[in-house]
């Protein structure tokens, strides 16, 4: 514990969980489904909401009482001190001038004025991945026992082992992982190396088209009812592009989204009317949205929420007359979570 200003830090937790039980107003019903689902998994927009939570996620909301021993990393803790002008006499989060001070940060291609999608966009992306890696980082370092840097199987697979054992799981899901590995192992040499355990972590957020392969040879078997390893048309239309849809809605506003036929067409590159594990590629981010996908649908709710004159890009101003909307978990207190959407996830996290 260095010198972190944590009479701060905790006002500063709750005046975040104060903010994040403010409603939320939706201009377009089309995007509740697809908001619901982004509440859960975007990185905050500020980077010091984003280690704020990393801390509370860390130390448990519940240990305010022992705010004195809380375990923070050191690179956490100097940034958290260095935040302190930031923080009004009161504790609280000056939301303006974080905003005014992060503007030029996000104002670059071009430097203009305005904070445009692109801009947001890449902002949002380059929390997001933080994200990741910090979590990435931390896994590496509980695991890796002798830190060389690089986790073998049994290392990696070392806690849902345990779990098998106990839970007396299909043997089954061994082999699922150890595919898993072998996908994320890209060189081959039977180890993780930091990115390569990136990918095995974040299967949905990787670039590693085996990986994607596996889990869309999973979500295939589920849609497929006639089970020849392929979709049809009809098994397309049921299921695969109803998820699609949703997030379509979102991307294009409501506007002009593909028609089933046309979907299918696109995807079906090899015009057998049947959809492999491959051609199913370009859907993956659809069918498994990681925290890069939602960090780009919260860079297009920002700029739907904020943009009063619907020029598509934002002043400051305009930021500065919906700072809450920066500063909210957006959707997630309006919903709740019986939704069926996190069932992959929830697996994956589980059996971690
Ligand atoms: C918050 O910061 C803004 C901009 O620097 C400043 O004008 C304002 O007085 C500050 N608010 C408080 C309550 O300190
Ligand atoms: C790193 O350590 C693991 C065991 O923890 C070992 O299997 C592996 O060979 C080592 N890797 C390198 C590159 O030395
Ligand atoms: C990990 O290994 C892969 C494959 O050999 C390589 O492309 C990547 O740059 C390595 N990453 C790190 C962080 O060393």
């Amino acid at each position: 514990m260095k010198s972190a200003p944590v009479g701060y830090l905790i006002l500063a937790i709750i005046i975040i969980l104060l903010l994040s039980l403010s409603p939320p107003s939706h201009r377009n019903s089309n995007h509740l489904r697809v908001s619901r689902r982004l509440g859960h998994k975007h990185a905050p927009f500020d980077p010091l909401i984003g280690k704020l939570e990393i801390l509370m996620e860390e130390n448990g909301l519940k240990d305010e009482k022992v705010a004195g021993n809380w375990d923070m990393d050191e690179s956490v803790s100097r940034e958290l001190s260095e935040s302190e002008e930031y923080f009004k006499e009161d504790g609280m989060l000056n939301i303006t001038e974080r905003l005014l001070n992060l503007f030029p940060l996000l104002d670059k291609f071009p430097q203009d004025g305005f904070i445009n999608l692109k801009e947001l966009e890449a902002w949002n992306v380059d929390r997001a991945v933080e994200r990741l890696n910090y979590k990435t980082m931390k896994e590496m370092k509980l695991r890796d026992k002798d830190g060389n840097g690089s986790l073998s199987l049994i290392e990696c697979l070392h806690p849902s082992l345990t779990n098998l054992e106990r839970n007396d799981m299909a043997p089954d899901q061994v082999g699922w992982w150890k595919e898993q590995f072998r996908n994320a192992d890209e060189d081959g040499n039977g180890l993780l190396n930091l990115s390569e355990l990136n990918d095995f972590l974040n299967p949905k957020d990787s670039a590693n088209e085996e990986i994607h392969e596996l889990f869309l040879r999973e979500k295939i078997r589920l849609m497929d009812y006639d089970k020849d390893g392929k979709l049809n048309f009809v098994e397309f239309r049921e299921q695969a592009y109803k998820i699609y849809k949703t997030h379509a809605e979102y991307d294009y506003n409501g506007y002009d989204i593909p028609k089933p036929e046309e979907k299918f067409a696109d995807l079906d590159l090899n015009f057998d009317r049947l959809l492999t594990v491959q051609e199913m590629l370009p859907m993956m981010h659809q069918l498994y949205p990681g925290e890069i996908t939602y960090a780009i649908y919260y860079a297009k709710y920002l700029i739907r929420e904020a943009d009063d004159d619907k020029d598509g890009k934002l002043t400051i101003d305009e930021i500065l007359n919906h700072e809450e909307v920066f500063y909210s978990k957006v959707f997630e207190s309006e919903f709740d979570d019986n939704n069926d959407n996190d069932d992959d996830d929830d697996f994956f996290h589980e059996e971690f």
